[in-house]
């Protein structure tokens, strides 16, 4: 039984405050009416109380918490307490203090209460402040934090966000986490009515990757709950990625379109054009060029926006167009050999092929620069008669044809009739002649080498200017004077077929010399 429930004391309580004027020695408490908590995590109801003073110092003080049914929710001995909330609960307040806060951990959905506290001072008195009850809203789960962040930031400017969320377990706060890296800073504070603010504070840079993509704000709650708030980031940057697009190759002659393209927030407004020579009159995102050329100049746009500019790599068309067999493209006699050199430019290179008028012949030597595709090849003197060089590519060919010949017919004449006759020494004593064969060799060669030499060199050697004229017209052929030897021709071709006069352990030199 509690006398104090009873209404006469009341009363004269009452009647007590009223002639005392204050409350500093009375019998209430201090509690909200209502306070809010997260199921599963924990609760604090804030508490103070009061007693009129006595003249002694009150010893000993023992603070029971109720629920309006009159079950013991707390009391330092545990024996006490309602199963339900045995273990949960705990006086967290000096009550030497007059602090009565109690805390519930975990908080179960049924802890609605409502709740009321009583003190018991030894040798004095005991007080149940029915009155003053607290109930507890339980929720299920959290409110999503509050997420505050400028509407548009720039790219690479410092930037601070800010997360709040309100919580009832000072012990145990939701902790605050960011979907960006940064610093965050937390403070916590303490609202009314039990409640408590919990703000991480995030300074962050953004970056251009940042653009359109959420910030997220996470609370994690003791208990395992989490909730989330984002906001989308809307960074604001200069151009970026600034390329010239178009076609990847156009014929020669043709018109062109090509674009500037740009990553920007705002799109670009304006844009600029240059080739090395310096601006062209363009300020759209397009640019024409009529009628392009191989000589046509590399070009590079700048994109503009109101953040800045920023400028492509130049982009130098890659201008299609056929074959042409340059000046320098030459056959030059020496002693025994023909050397033909085909230079063609042409894009994209293609192929560039030697041919009698029997077939193919194989190149022995190509070299490319660019465009310009060099061919050489290199014979044995004897089969001279007319050679094309032939350049293909996927815009047309272009042939090109010489006629080897030499002024010196006598000169000629005597060096084939020195090779003709190591053919026969070759052909006539196949198995045994490797000795005879390098000595004739060496007879018939020394006195020839030098002066031969020379002569050629003059003699053989295509006019460039004719050569020039050829390209133009490149079906045409140039028709000199030139000289065949049916033996010379079949000692190439014996040469050619495997080198059948060929001994083991032979010297190389007798087919070098041929
Ligand atoms: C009562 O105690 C609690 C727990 O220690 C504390 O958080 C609170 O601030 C105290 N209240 C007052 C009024 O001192
Ligand atoms: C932003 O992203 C959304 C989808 O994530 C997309 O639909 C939208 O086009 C983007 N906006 C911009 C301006 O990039
Ligand atoms: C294209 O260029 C060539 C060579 O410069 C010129 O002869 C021709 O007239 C030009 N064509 C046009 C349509 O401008
Ligand atoms: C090279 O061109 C000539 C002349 O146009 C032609 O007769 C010959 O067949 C061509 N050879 C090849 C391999 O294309
Ligand atoms: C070479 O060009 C001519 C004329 O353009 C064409 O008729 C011929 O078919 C072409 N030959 C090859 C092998 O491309």
């Amino acid at each position: 039984m509690r006398s104090e429930t009873l209404p006469w004391p009341f009363l004269i309580h009452c009647i007590w405050l009223g002639v005392m004027g204050v409350d500093a020695s009375s019998w209430t408490a201090d509690v909200p009416s209502s306070v809010s908590g997260l199921q599963g995590s924990c609760i604090v109801i804030p508490c103070s109380f009061n007693y009129p003073e006595s003249e002694e110092k009150p010893s000993e003080f023992t603070g029971i918490w109720f629920k309006d049914t009159n079950d013991v929710i707390y009391h330092p001995d545990s024996s006490k307490v309602f199963t339900d909330y045995k273990g949960r609960t705990e006086l967290v307040g000096d009550l030497r203090q007059k602090n009565c806060s109690l805390r519930i951990d975990p908080l179960h959905r049924n802890d609605k209460g409502p709740f009321y506290f009583r003190i018991e001072i030894e040798d004095h008195d005991k007080y149940s402040y029915i009155r003053d009850t607290v109930s507890i809203a339980v929720s299920s789960s959290p409110d999503p934090p509050s997420l505050s962040v400028r509407e548009e930031v720039k790219v690479e400017e410092e930037v601070s966000a800010s997360c709040s969320v309100s919580h009832s377990c000072p012990s145990d706060p939701p902790l605050l986490t960011w979907s960006h890296s940064g610093t965050p800073s937390v403070q916590s504070q303490q609202l009314t009515n039990g409640q408590w603010e919990v703000t991480s504070s995030l300074t962050f840079t953004p970056s251009i990757t940042d653009h359109n993509k959420s910030l997220v704000c996470t609370a994690a709650y003791m208990g395992g709950k989490t909730v989330k708030r984002s906001k989308i980031l809307n960074v604001k940057y200069a151009p970026v990625d600034v390329k010239v697009e178009g076609v990847s190759s156009v014929k020669e002659g043709d018109s062109v379109e090509l674009r500037c393209s740009s990553d920007s927030n705002p799109a670009a407004h304006s844009y600029r054009w240059h080739n090395s020579r310096g601006p062209l009159p363009t300020t759209g995102p397009t640019i024409t060029l009529e009628n392009v050329t191989r000589l046509t100049e590399a070009l590079f746009c700048t994109a503009i926006n109101i953040e800045g500019q920023g400028q492509s790599s130049p982009l130098k068309l890659n201008v299609e167009y056929p074959p042409e067999i340059k000046v320098g493209s030459a056959c030059t006699l020496d002693i025994s050999m023909v050397t033909c050199l085909c230079i063609v430019d042409s894009e994209p290179p293609g192929t560039v092929e030697w041919s009698l008028p029997a077939g193919p012949l194989p190149s022995t030597r190509v070299e490319r620069h660019g465009s310009v595709t060099m061919v050489t090849l290199q014979r044995a003197l004897g089969f001279l008669e007319t050679i094309h060089c032939n350049a293909s590519n996927t815009q047309g060919n272009a042939t090109l044809s010489f006629t080897v010949s030499t002024n010196d017919k006598m000169l000629m004449l005597y060096v084939s009739i020195g090779i003709a006759a190591l053919v026969v020494v070759v052909i006539l004593i196949p198995m045994s002649a490797c000795l005879l064969t390098k000595k004739g060799s060496r007879r018939s060669d020394q006195p020839v080498t030098s002066k031969q030499d020379v002569d050629t060199a003059k003699g053989a050697f295509l006019d460039p200017s004719t050569s020039r004229k050829e390209q133009k017209d490149s079906s045409s052929e140039i028709h000199t004077n030139y000289y065949t030897n049916d033996h010379l021709y079949g000692n190439m071709e014996a040469e050619e077929d495997g080198d059948p006069y060929e001994c083991v352990g032979g010297d190389d030199a007798v087919y070098a010399n041929s």
